[in-house]
């Protein structure tokens, strides 16, 4: 009889195997994303696919019933050039195909875990800037916005502890369309990165 532990790690293997699986089947060609990570329901992809048919779009993120409501609103707008999978930010860039690039990147509104102790949760940080330039070409953009200050601060300290990425100042945001989280804050700050 296997242990708790064991099982645990034979169930991580099998979402592994899975997500490997669907990323696999559906990015088989060579194909340059635009990433949403942490898409929630799906609003805001949906409607910058629509305004952008050239682009593929990918959004992901680790609930299932946001992906699934996701995924009902892709169809309902009947859009060819926008997936949504479930998975972990980490997990799925690290399972992506070696065919797989990223275009731009947009991370908004993320989980800002304000308690100290619980920084190292954090999405964006210095592992996961590292991870998304393994997939990046110099001058692919990495755009992210959050209304907690405290975050937008910790993002702009981490930027001269790696050298990846560099900030683009002045640079225009690609495209506004209120998120579900946007429309509950009373203000936000944006920062556009790029690929050096
Ligand atoms: C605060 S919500 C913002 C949702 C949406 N971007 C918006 O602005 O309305 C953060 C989202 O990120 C997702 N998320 C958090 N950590 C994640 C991770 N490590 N990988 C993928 N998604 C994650 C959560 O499930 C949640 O839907």
């Amino acid at each position: 009889m296997p242990s708790g532990y064991e099982q645990h790690l034979d169930w991580v293997a099998q979402r592994r195997r899975s997500l490997k699986e669907r990323l696999a089947k559906r990015f088989a060609e060579p194909v340059s994303l635009t990433l949403e990570i942490g898409c929630g329901h799906g609003h805001w992809l949906v409607d910058y696919a629509a305004a952008f048919p050239d682009k593929t779009c990918l959004g992901i993120d680790i609930i299932g019933d946001r992906i699934e409501r996701a995924e009902r609103k892709r169809q309902r707008a009947g859009q060819g050039n926008l997936s949504f999978v479930r998975g972990e930010a980490f997990e799925t860039l690290d399972l992506m195909p070696p065919q797989v690039t990223l275009a731009e990147v947009f991370i908004l509104f993320p989980d800002p875990w304000p308690k100290k102790r619980h920084w190292k949760k954090r999405l964006f940080s210095l592992p996961f800037l590292d991870e998304l330039a393994k997939r990046s070409d110099p001058g692919v953009l990495c755009h992210f916005r959050t209304d907690h200050d405290p975050y937008f601060d910790w993002a702009l300290e981490l930027l001269p502890e790696q050298q990846a990425w560099e900030r683009e100042e002045g640079r225009e945001w690609p495209f506004e369309r209120e998120t579900v989280f946007q429309a509950r804050a009373p203000s936000y700050q944006s920062l556009i990165l790029r690929r050096v």
